[in-house]
């Protein structure tokens, strides 16, 4: 396990990112019955933007930073919860999937968050000591939230953002979204990906698309695509918010003028 979030903390993909999962638990908020999240690979929790592994990439310069000076409507609820975590007019910490949901959840909400890193699960843990509605587990992301799911609570959203060091990364993903709903078929996923070259994507897609899912894809692209260079990243939704493209697509065209990033691809619905 070599890869450490901490270099990419606040980067385009991560406000892409964290931007649709604060859209979509506030979703879940609209009812008042308690829900579940569930951050499989969760990662630090907060991100210290002033470490010498933040410093080394400066990538949430091309990120976070632009997006905070821009006027993002669609992406405020996540820039109110950066912005929250830092002085005024400053930007020292950078909140990951995990402090994002956490400071969504109500009194009676849940998060369940699995991280594999030994130094990184301590982290977490000791970030989030003391709260009784979070749970953190020190065991392999996929293995435990199929054991989680579904929540007694019935309603959720289970993120799953795997950092990629595999080569069968997208085709274990895939095998996770169809055994989740069988599983959970009215739970709430999203699914993670990056886009580099997009033949490495096919046994992601070949699952989900033509499965008979309710889902969207959304990506945001930084940078035009080479084949060999990471351009941007996805989140793969199933059983979305009714109307979600419109959200995704307006975080989508907020992020791309903040960055002045390229044409877009649509949201689109998964195939049937
Ligand atoms: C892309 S990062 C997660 C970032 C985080 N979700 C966020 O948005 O702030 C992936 C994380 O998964 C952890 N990891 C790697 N393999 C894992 C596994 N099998 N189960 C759980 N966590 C794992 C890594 O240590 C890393 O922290």
């Amino acid at each position: 396990m070599n890869y450490r979030h901490l270099y990419h903390a606040g980067n385009h993909a991560d406000v892409f990112k964290h931007a649709i999962l604060a859209q979509l638990i506030l979703h879940l908020r609209l009812k008042p019955k308690p829900f579940a999240v569930i951050d499989t690979h969760a990662g630090l929790g907060l991100y210290d933007l002033g470490s010498a592994e933040a410093l080394k990439t400066g990538e949430a310069a091309d990120g976070i930073v632009r997006a905070l000076d821009a006027a993002m409507p669609a992406a405020e609820p996540h820039l109110a919860i950066v912005r929250g975590m830092n002085a005024a007019g400053g930007l020292s910490v950078y909140p990951g999937s995990a402090a994002v949901a956490r400071s969504l959840l109500r009194d009676d909400d849940r998060l369940i968050a699995s991280e594999l890193h030994p130094d990184d699960h301590r982290t977490l843990r000791a970030q989030f000591r003391g709260d009784p509605r979070v749970s953190i587990h020190h065991r392999d992301g996929y293995e435990a939230f199929l054991a989680f799911i579904p929540p007694p609570e019935r309603r959720g959203l289970v993120l799953i953002d795997p950092p990629y060091e595999e080569r069968d990364e997208p085709a274990r993903l895939g095998a996770a979204l169809v055994a989740a709903m069988k599983k959970w078929p009215t739970g709430m996923f999203a699914a993670w990906y990056p886009v580099k070259d997009r033949t490495t994507l096919a046994p992601l897609f070949a699952a989900v698309d033509g499965a008979g899912f309710e889902g969207i894809v959304a990506e945001f692209i930084r940078h035009e695509e080479n084949g060999l260079r990471f351009a941007g990243s996805g989140l793969v939704i199933l059983n979305p918010p009714w109307q979600f493209e419109a959200t995704a697509t307006a975080i989508q065209t907020e992020l791309r003028d903040a960055l002045g990033a390229p044409a877009q691809p649509p949201v689109r619905r998964l195939r049937v």
